[in-house]
């Protein structure tokens, strides 16, 4: 079995040295106090409160409707939880693309009222201002690059991203544009496993694939997908890891079984 990480606290320097020791990054979402914990007693090293909370918490169909009090109350619920991951939150869409200032207000909120260790922004050139200006404030940034699932309804769809020389040169370029500006790490999601491979090896700062193959520095994944909490969604690259839906479905059939035949509660279970 592989030696799980042994560093006693993960901070973006722990990320930084465990690409350079070639030690993989394992990271997954949690948006809640009793999730996080158990990643974080199993020795979890990345917590990311994704905005990916809007469809598996809220029910939406995009990431777009969450907002940054929502994305606050979350992040605030998984920091009373952890000791040792270190906790990244994503700043939701609307809250940090047209103007610097009011990302680093954004930023500030999440770090101030929920104690989280970063954030992550999804976007290359476009939004580098906004990385700067967080940056600026002593606040640490994920980059998020590939399929960025704010941008839903500029690209219709959640298909790979990158498959044409185009789309893949301007990745390389942004990805190198937010090292430049002082990212922590970039997220890669949905690209070619070649591509993802070639921006880990030209990139002095971890990657963290979700879909991008295993060449990354590290993997990420959203925790009820990787669970089997949820269903419905079975995108190639999600690998399952349980079937946590059919048993607590099985566990609620029991009892409801046991209330209706009085079996529940026997004896032992009443004063
Ligand atoms: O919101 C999220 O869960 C994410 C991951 C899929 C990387 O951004």
């Amino acid at each position: 079995m592989t030696q799980r990480s042994t560093f006693p606290k993960i901070t973006t320097h722990v990320l930084q040295e465990m690409k350079l020791n070639g030690e993989k990054i394992a990271m997954l979402t949690a948006y809640d106090y009793t999730m996080a914990g158990l990643l974080d007693e199993s020795g979890i090293d990345v917590i990311l409160v994704g905005d990916s909370a809007s469809n598996v918490m809220a029910g939406h169909k995009t990431t777009l409707p969450i907002t940054l009090d929502e994305m606050i109350y979350h992040a605030s619920s998984v920091m009373r939880a952890v000791t040792r991951a270190l906790v990244v939150v994503d700043l939701p869409f609307g809250t940090y693309q047209g103007d610097s200032l009011e990302a680093l207000h954004s930023a500030i909120r999440i770090m101030k009222e929920s104690g989280a260790n970063a954030v992550k922004i999804e976007g290359g050139k476009e939004i580098v201002q906004s990385i700067r200006r967080i940056l600026s404030a002593g606040i640490p940034v994920l980059g998020h690059l590939g399929l960025t699932p704010q941008s839903i309804n500029k690209f219709g769809t959640y298909v790979v991203r990158a498959t044409e020389e185009r789309e893949a040169v301007k990745l390389i370029e942004d990805a190198q544009l937010l090292e430049d500006a002082g990212c922590f790490g970039i997220v890669l999601e949905k690209i070619p496993a070649e591509l993802g491979a070639k921006v880990t090896d030209g990139l002095k700062i971890p990657t963290i694939g979700i879909g991008a193959g295993n060449g990354t520095d590290g993997q990420v994944l959203v925790s009820h997908d990787m669970l089997g909490l949820t269903q419905k969604f079975s995108p190639r690259f999600l690998r399952r890891y349980n079937n946590l839906s059919e048993g607590i479905k099985g566990s609620v059939q029991s009892y409801i079984d046991d209330v209706k035949s009085v079996d529940f509660p026997n004896e032992d279970e009443q004063y």
